[in-house]
Formats: structure tokens, C-alpha cells, sequence
């Protein structure tokens, strides 16, 4: 059976840049206490005239690129995000559209932050059940648009970016090894976003309506995150017969250094083998983990052959852990 593998890495900020100190001028906080709690130095804010589908697009060309690809050879485009430019049509059929490719399936994925390991993970299945060969799948998201500007609690953790990765059907030994998915809708409210959606209907302002900015219970948030990732790190190490040692990178969802800490500890994995950069781009949920890895590509971290690790948790509540070998 085939298998996936990820064969061109993209990504795109947002040129506009917001630092812990210019939110100090926004709200009561500090950079120290931001810093200290969060491990957040600054993020990225997409301009009045970026949507989601835009931020895709930069980060798909960089991957398609990257991969040595045509766009017409995708047969298959996923985005991930909780910022669609629209209800429908789902940002995959703009970003499908602008890209070239041909009429081939496109559809948007929710999982809240988990989105991009949600996503990979359908598009590892469509490789593996013969149904596409080249599979393009993004993490964009504009949250800024969604976060509260005057709840301290919220809006210094969050940021706006996309990431994007190809993954083509491979009978080598590398690529996607295991994929594992959970939800548990029973802790829903912990963290949301809870309108417009069809139970708060809303009107042409969206952004007058109560709920349609983003809620957290962040201590309660804190300890299941912790918990469910150091049991979804778990599960993937022993589904694949292997050892904490074997791992050579984790790449985790960047929501908060505590959080990354904390999971870097229960798998004994220093630090530096550990892909961070919460501290320049904030928690970009579904677009975090694609992110950081075309960083770790990009730069050379990541060899041929090297086991990779990812994680992710979010609203939902939801979160997964996926093993690669690269
Ligand atoms: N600046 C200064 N003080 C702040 C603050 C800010 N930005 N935000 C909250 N505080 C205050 C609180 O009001 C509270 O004050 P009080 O003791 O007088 O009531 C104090 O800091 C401690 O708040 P608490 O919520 O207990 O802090 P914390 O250590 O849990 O850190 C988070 C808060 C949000 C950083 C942390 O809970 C967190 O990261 N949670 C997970 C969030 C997350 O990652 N969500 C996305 C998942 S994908």
C-alpha cells in the first residue's frame, strides 16, 4: 500500500508585525508577564485586504515550488482553518481556483487548532486508498479577526499565518508512519468561537455579534492540553514499536513554550530537538505546525530519513499526534 510523504514545504506571515509592547498600549499586561506565561514575543497580523484564501495561496505557491510540482498535478486540496474567507465556497475552491489546478475535490476541514494534523491525516487516507496521488494541504488562519482586542486573557496568544505542505504517494520507507485523531465534544465550551454559525445566525456585522469572538477558559484549556498531548505522544510512540529516543524532531502545535515544555518532558526529548517559534509567530492554530516545519525544512534541521514527531490540541475539544519518517 502507498504511503504519504511530504515532498515541498511552504509558508507565509503576514508582513505586519505586533509586539508584546504594543499590546501593553492595548490592554493591561507586560511583555515580562506574556513572556513568562506564554513564551510569546510578537505575531503576525494580516493586512485589512488579506483573507485566508490569500495566506493559503503564498504558502501553497512556496510548497508547490519547493515539491518541483505544476499545480495541475495536485489532484486533491484540503485547507484547515477556523477563518474561511467565507461559509461557502470553502477557501480549498478559492485556492484551488487561484493555484491552476484542475476540477479536482476541494473542501475546508474544522478542527480548530488540530486542523493541520486533522488534514494531513485525510490526506494521508485519500493516498493510501488509491483515490489521489498528490495531495495539497494547507493550515491558514486570520485570527486576528476573531480574537477580542480587549480581553488580555485571549489576545496576546494568538496570530495570523499559513503553512502548506505536498504530500505525494511514496512505496519508499518514508512518510506518514501513523496518524492519531481524538475529539472529546463533551469540553466544547473550554474554548470557542460560537458564532456566526447557524445557532447565533447573525447579521451582514458579524463582528457586533456576541460570540463571535473567541472564548477561553485558558487554565482549564492548560491542563487538558497538557494531559491529552502527553497521552496522544504516548499512544503514537507505541503504535510504531518505538522509544522516545527514536524521535529526532518534535514539531508541535505552538500555543504556549509550557505547554511544548511539558510534552517535550514526558517524551525526555531536549529542548533542542524541539521546532519552536511561538515566540515570533504566537499560536496560528491550524496554521502553526506547517509553519514551523518549512522553518525546520527551510533551514536544514530536518535530514532525509530523521523520525518526526508532530502534535496538536485545540477547541473541540480536539487533538492528534502523527509520526513521520522524513
Ligand atoms: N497580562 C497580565 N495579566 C494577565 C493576563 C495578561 N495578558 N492575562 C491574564 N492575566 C491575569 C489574570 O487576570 C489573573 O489575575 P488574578 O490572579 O488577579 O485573577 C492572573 O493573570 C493569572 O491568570 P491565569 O489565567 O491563572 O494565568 P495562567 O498562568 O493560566 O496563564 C494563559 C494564562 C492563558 C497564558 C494559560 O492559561 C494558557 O496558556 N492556557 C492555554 C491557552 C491555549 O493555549 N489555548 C489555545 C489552545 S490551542
Amino acid at each position: 500500500m502507498p504511503r504519504a510523504r511530504i515532498i515541498g514545504t511552504g509558508s507565509y506571515l503576514p508582513e505586519q508585525v505586533l509586539t508584546n509592547h504594543d499590546l501593553e498600549e492595548r490592554v493591561e499586561t507586560s511583555d515580562a508577564w506574556i513572556v513568562e506565561r506564554t513564551g510569546i514575543r510578537e505575531r503576525h497580523i494580516a493586512a485589512a485586504t488579506e483573507q485566508c484564501s490569500d495566506l493559503a495561496i503564498a504558502a501553497s505557491r512556496r510548497a508547490i515550488a519547493a515539491a518541483g510540482i505544476a499545480a495541475t498535478e495536485i489532484d486533491l486540496v484540503l485547507v484547515a482553518s477556523a477563518t474561511p474567507d467565507m461559509a461557502f465556497p470553502s477557501t480549498a475552491c478559492l485556492v484551488q481556483q487561484a493555484l491552476g489546478c484542475g476540477p479536482v475535490p476541494a473542501f475546508d476541514l474544522s478542527a480548530a487548532c488540530s486542523g493541520f494534523v486533522y488534514a494531513l491525516t485525510v490526506g494521508d487516507q485519500f493516498i493510501r486508498g488509491g483515490a489521489a496521488k498528490t495531495v495539497l494541504v494547507i493550515g491558514s488562519e486570520v485570527l486576528s479577526r476573531i480574537v477580542d482586542w480587549s480581553d488580555r486573557t485571549t489576545c496576546v496568544l494568538f496570530g495570523d499565518g499559513a503553512g502548506a505542505v505536498i504530500l505525494q504517494a511514496t512505496d519508499s520507507g518514508h512518510g506518514l508512519l501513523s496518524s492519531h485523531l481524538h475529539a472529546e465534544g463533551r469540553l466544547a465550551d473550554l474554548l470557542m468561537v460560537a458564532a456566526p454559525g447557524k445557532r447565533h445566525p447573525g447579521t451582514g456585522e458579524v463582528f457586533a455579534i456576541e460570540g463571535a469572538l473567541i472564548q477561553m477558559r485558558g487554565n482549564e484549556t492548560f491542563r487538558v492540553a497538557v494531559r491529552t498531548l502527553g497521552e496522544a505522544v504516548g499512544e503514537a510512540l507505541e503504535a510504531n514499536n518505538m522509544a522516545p529516543e527514536e524521535v529526532d524532531w518534535l514539531i508541535p502545535h505552538q500555543a504556549n513554550i509550557r505547554i511544548i515544555e511539558a510534552t517535550a518532558k514526558r517524551l525526555g526529548l531536549p529542548m533542542e530537538q524541539v521546532v519552536v517559534n511561538v515566540d515570533r509567530v504566537g499560536n496560528t492554530s491550524a496554521a502553526s505546525i506547517p509553519i514551523a516545519l518549512d522553518e525546520a525544512v527551510r533551514d536544514g534541521r530536518l535530514q532525509e530519513g530523521q523520525t518526526v514527531l508532530l502534535e496538536a490540541f485545540g477547541g473541540g475539544l480536539t487533538w492528534g499526534a502523527v509520526v513521520m519518517r522524513w
